[in-house]
């Protein structure tokens, strides 16, 4: 077998201090968001390890799902061209009039398309195992990755990125760390790293959707796999996972004002946010900060810049102040 190395796409990425005045404290951002294939963020060290896996499985063909403008879709779509796979996604929601953001990456890159409604997206795990099955029946060898690809091969991508982090925390003085939690991996991943790592930073997920109960529950799931995966000897509890609620606004993928003001005024500093993650995430930050008193942050970006282009119209309002 013809080896690959997906890890040759994600590289260790610079930390930045914030410029901004929009707090006290002195906010430092990791540049995850300039990462890998795509610019693909946060889904690309997930997605490294993910093809590495389906590669040694012998596998020709990735299947995975998400929302019509996901991030983590289009990156498989981007992975699975540049190492030969074909790509199969699932999207929850209907194509508009033009494809645009994400979507219309992952047509650009060939993806095939499946649109499923919200009814049958939560049973997509099902849908994507007996998909997977037909697609065995035809020949193929399809390797199925869950949404977001969070789970305990796809969150080690993240233990990566705090190892990577930790001299810059240390050195730093830095008392927390912020990451968006959409599916788990990232926050997951991160907390695994700290643990490996000894750091006592305060490890703090804004979750974008779902409850906090729902989040703790998966985090908690997915550290455990990882653990037994890897043969490691702690353990991850309720208690050592810590998220921050109130910034989902309406629901997902629905920004809010306050939202598009922080995702205005960092895009001042040649910093580009976007409405479902990071602009929550940013915003969150800045009022936790200032509850917690801290003085010394670690922003992480995730990245997600194509799905801007799928909210040009609220973005654009915004910004003519309409
Ligand atoms: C840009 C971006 N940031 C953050 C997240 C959240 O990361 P995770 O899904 O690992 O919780 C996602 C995906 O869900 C994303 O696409």
């Amino acid at each position: 077998m013809k080896t690959i190395n997906p890890h040759a796409l994600t590289c260790a990425t610079p930390v930045e201090e914030f410029p901004g005045t929009m707090s006290k404290a002195r906010i430092f951002i990791k540049r995850d968001d300039l990462n890998g294939l795509l610019i693909s963020g946060n889904k690309a060290r997930k997605m490294a390890y993910l093809v590495a896996d389906a590669h040694r499985h012998g596998c020709d063909t990735l299947i995975t799902c998400g929302g019509i403008q996901s991030n983590h879709c289009r990156t498989a779509a981007a992975f699975a061209r540049r190492f030969g796979f074909n790509c199969h996604l699932f999207l929850r929601g209907k194509p508009g009039k033009n494809y645009t953001g994400n979507l219309l990456l992952d047509h650009l890159l060939g993806a095939h398309v499946n649109y499923v409604t919200p009814s049958q997206y939560t049973v997509i795990d099902d849908i994507m195992a007996e998909y997977a099955e037909r697609l065995k029946k035809l020949g193929m060898h399809a390797y199925v990755i869950p949404e977001g690809g969070s789970n305990a091969t796809g969150c080690l991508g993240y233990r990566d990125c705090m190892i990577e982090m930790n001299a810059f925390i240390r050195q730093q003085r830095i008392q927390a760390v912020y990451c968006a939690v959409g599916s788990g991996g990232t926050y997951a991943g991160l907390l695994l790293g700290k643990n490996l790592a000894g750091s006592h930073v305060h490890l703090n997920g804004i979750i974008v959707c779902d409850t906090v109960e729902f989040f703790k529950n998966k985090i908690e799931r997915i550290c455990t796999d990882a653990l037994t995966m890897h043969k490691l000897s702690f353990t991850i509890r309720h208690k050592d996972i810590t998220l921050i609620d109130g910034y989902q606004g309406t629901g997902y993928g629905i920004p809010y004002p306050e939202e598009l003001h922080t995702i205005r005024e960092v895009a001042k500093h040649g910093i580009i946010l976007e409405p479902v993650y990071t602009g929550k995430t940013f915003y969150g930050m800045l009022q936790d900060i200032k509850r917690k008193k801290y003085r010394r942050v670690l922003f992480v970006h995730t990245g997600g810049i194509f799905s801007n282009f799928a909210y040009a119209r609220i973005l654009s309002v915004s910004l003519r102040g309409d």
